[in-house]
């Protein structure tokens, strides 16, 4: 190691007691803290409280799949397509993508570079597998949604980047420079999931011309950099236009590997359809990975996805209408917390800009309660939020920074506009009765 060498983060679960029944990843990997959170939220509200769930990346009540996608589900289950689809996906739906990217994103992918999974998930653990081996570094900007379990997976070097709203909690070609020269991936998610910014043409422009740079330095010597762009919520923006990386610097294309998939733009997280575009030897790698493990998305699923994205004129009309329910909500949120900030409340709140979160601030530490109790920590305010004020909410420590600063993630997915209504004056009166 030389002096130079940035320093790896240890993951949060690697001190963990060794079993010695299980395999040290089993002891180690820690399970989703949103999901814990979810819990405590979930047994409230099977006690009758009425909570307002702003935990889940997941969607509720009015928020459903498009009917005609539900409808072809159901006939390609009746016509029987329930065997084994191919382990890189259903022809028809590699075709469907390459189109779709084509069409929409000005993206020149063959097929036979595009990979289908059950979401998003196993397509971004099987990519991982396919290009990092066991030490190789990975960089990811913090907060991020679940980089550091993968990176554990893979038994890969965690290097998590600390971003804030200066740079919309993007990495920049600056502050990811001292980190190039030791890491195989560099993985970035626009919009982001936390907190729902995106990342700017300039930036990311720069961040691929130095990935290119660096693997033109690397050519022949040392394996490259990959980049990864997980754009799960392209489809879901906000005044603010979605950018990737090929478009910008073609010469990226080599090393890129899109994430992406129908669950968080059609509202359907539980058909599990996912699908990837890269260079067409990472895909059939990833393919036999993931062919191992059977992480197919279901036929009827992946059919009827292809034939719902064949049809711009459907899928347009129904982003059109669900991003209008979504972003109301947002900016609802929004106004409401421009409002407390203005009353002199310690709250803040970052402009919506695409996807279905709001970064959301609660600086509340130190503060005391009606009864008493001083809020120590974030874990704390959370709680205050939760038990008094019936509003979940998930602290950035959930996505890996270490001190959150009274930055949540607030998601609109599971909420109702009438939830909404009732829960931002009790927020509201919650924040005030501290002192
Ligand atoms: C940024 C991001 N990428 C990927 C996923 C996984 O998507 P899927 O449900 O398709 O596995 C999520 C889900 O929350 C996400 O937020």
């Amino acid at each position: 190691m030389t002096a130079t060498l940035p320093h790896p983060a240890v993951y949060a679960g690697a001190d963990a007691p060794v079993s010695g029944r299980l395999s040290a990843l089993a002891d180690t990997l820690i399970g989703s803290e949103v999901l814990k959170i979810a819990g405590q939220v979930n047994a409230l509200i099977a006690q009758g409280e009425a909570v307002a769930n702003f935990t889940v990346g997941d969607f509720a009540g009015d928020f459903g799949l498009p009917q005609t996608l539900t409808d072809g589900i159901v006939r390609h289950y009746r016509a029987g397509a329930t065997n084994y689809p191919p382990s890189s996906g259903m022809p028809a739906l590699r075709r469907a993508v390459a189109d779709f990217f084509q069409r929409e994103l000005g993206l020149d992918y063959r097929p036979e570079e595009i990979l289908v999974a059950g979401g998003a998930r196993p397509l971004i653990y099987g990519f991982y597998r396919a290009v990092a081996n066991a030490g190789d570094g990975v960089l990811y900007p913090v907060p991020s949604w679940n980089n550091n379990h993968y990176v554990h997976m893979v038994g890969g070097t965690h290097y998590p980047l600390p971003t804030g709203p200066e740079t919309n909690y993007m990495p920049t070609a600056e502050t990811l420079a001292p980190y190039l020269p030791y890491v195989s991936i560099v993985f970035i998610n626009s919009p982001l999931n936390p907190t729902g910014t995106m990342i700017s043409a300039e930036a990311l422009e720069r961040i691929c011309k130095a990935v290119v740079e660096e693997n033109r330095r690397r050519a022949g010597t040392k394996k490259p950099v990959w980049l990864f762009y997980d754009q799960i919520y392209w489809m879901l923006t906000f005044g603010k236009t979605h950018v990737h990386p090929v478009a910008l610097v073609p010469e990226i294309r080599p090393w890129c590997v899109y994430i992406d998939g129908a669950s968080k733009a059609l509202a359907a997280t539980g058909i599990r359809v996912g699908w990837a575009a890269a260079p067409a030897d990472a895909t059939l790698a990833a393919s036999n990975i993931l062919g191992h493990v059977g992480a197919w998305a279901p036929k009827p699923e992946q059919l009827a996805v292809a034939e719902f994205l064949d049809k711009p004129n459907e899928l347009h009309g129904f982003l059109c209408d669900f991003k209008t329910k979504i972003e109301a909500r947002l900016q609802k949120i929004y106004a409401a917390f421009q409002n407390m900030k203005n009353a002199g409340l310690r709250v803040d709140c970052i402009e919506p800009q695409g996807g279905i979160y709001l970064s959301v601030r609660f600086k509340l530490r130190g503060m005391t309660t009606p009864d008493g109790r001083v809020l120590a920590d974030d874990e704390d305010v959370r709680n205050y939020l939760l038990v008094e004020g019936k509003c979940a909410f998930v602290p950035f420590s959930a996505f890996g920074v270490k001190n959150g600063d009274g930055w949540f993630r607030l998601s609109v997915g599971g909420v109702s506009e009438t939830q909404l209504d009732e829960a931002l004056p009790r927020l509201q009166n919650v924040v005030q009765k501290l002192a």
